[in-house]
């Protein structure tokens, strides 16, 4: 087996938020890596705590209300969390950057493109303008803009949103960073314009060496781009495995239920929201699993236990009763 090194390793991360003077643990106890050159795709409806948890990588909670209660975020064997906020600084957009679901919030408005691009490759490299200018056209030609010595000349809202997505993109690749987490980056666009977007970094993600933390809750884009996948539910990791195994042989009835709510390509209203009932607030499921409301083969011992990760085999782990008696179906956690 060859050993490839992990880019990221997050262990027992605890985030809490408060709120009316309870603190509630929004992401709770979730472990994942990601190895070089991999992209890992985290899953889930909204509000499972796939944000935050991003987040937290960049050292971007805010402050309060917010704050990681326990665990480690390890960047190439060192935790972020032990980093104060000048080091953090010298991390993000450097070394990890993330581009978010909708590009006009993210881009500066009142300054242009090529200014923007710039900045990020000024503040991180030891350039100078000529060289940040040549580097930002390029960076601009790389995802696809045409006409970039002209683009670089604009302003965010002179752009198409499916432009302003790849300028975002353009600007987390600057500087060639080591993750490049993507937060729903499709989301807010068009099919076409996702479709283009997706081919896009899966060209890039040939031609760098960048590990990606692909957040969606799309299934179709998971089978598109990604090589293994996190299921979040409710704060929590529910299951983990290669991509071919969680199309194939998926066990969780949750990672079932939002395959079996894929949407079509032909159609246009997102389905994935078809599980019935909605992903319980954080805290309020106080014994059992988090899930079983919503469970098609919920148990009567599901309602008083919580379930451990139970491993499946290598590399494939699950969160459910339903495997407890399994063979191989080992605890490995409590
Ligand atoms: N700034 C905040 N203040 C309070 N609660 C928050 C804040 N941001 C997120 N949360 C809580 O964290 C939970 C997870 O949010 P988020 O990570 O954005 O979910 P996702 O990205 O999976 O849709 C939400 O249910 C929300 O209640
Ligand atoms: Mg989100």
């Amino acid at each position: 087996m060859t050993m490839t090194k992990n880019v990221l390793d997050i262990k027992d991360l605890t985030i809490n938020f408060k709120s009316e003077g309870k603190e509630l643990s929004v992401v709770d106890g979730i472990s994942f890596s990601i190895k070089a050159g991999e992209t890992l795709g985290v899953v889930g409806e909204s509000g499972c705590g796939k944000s935050v948890t991003s987040l937290s990588i960049m050292g971007l909670i805010p402050s309060p209300p917010g704050r990681v209660a326990n665990g480690t975020i390890e960047f190439e064997g060192k935790n972020l969390l032990d980093f104060k906020e000048k080091e953090m600084r010298k991390v993000r957009g450097n070394e990890i950057s993330m581009i978010f679901q909708e590009p006009m919030t993210s881009l500066n408005p009142v300054f242009t493109i090529g200014k923007q691009i710039n900045e990020v490759l000024l503040l991180h490299n030891e350039m100078n303008k000529s060289a940040a200018r040549n580097r930002s056209i390029e960076m601009l030609k790389l995802v696809g803009i045409p006409r970039p010595e002209q683009i670089y000349h604009n302003y965010p809202y002179q752009l198409s949103g499916g432009m302003r997505q790849r300028v975002m993109i353009a600007i987390g690749l600057a500087c060639q960073p080591k993750l490049l987490i993507a937060d729903e980056p499709t989301t807010a666009l068009d099919v076409t314009i996702q479709a283009q977007i997706l081919n896009l970094m899966r060209d890039l993600k040939e031609k760098t060496d960048t590990s990606i933390m692909f957040i969606t809750h799309d299934l179709g884009v998971v089978a598109e781009m990604c090589d293994r996948v996190v299921v979040m539910y409710s704060g929590q990791v529910v299951e983990e495995t290669d991509v071919d195994t969680l199309f194939n042989d998926p066990k969780h009835p949750y990672t079932l239920g939002l395959l079996g709510s894929i949407p079509k390509a032909t159609e246009k209203i997102d389905r994935l929201y078809s599980i019935r009932g909605q992903v319980p607030q954080a805290g309020t499921v106080e014994r059992g699993c988090r899930f079983a409301d919503r469970c098609d083969k919920v148990m009567p011992r599901c309602y008083t236990e919580d379930p451990p990760l139970l491993k499946m085999k290598e590399g494939h782990q699950c969160r459910c009763w339903l495997y407890a008696e399994e063979e191989g179906g080992a605890e490995i956690d409590s």
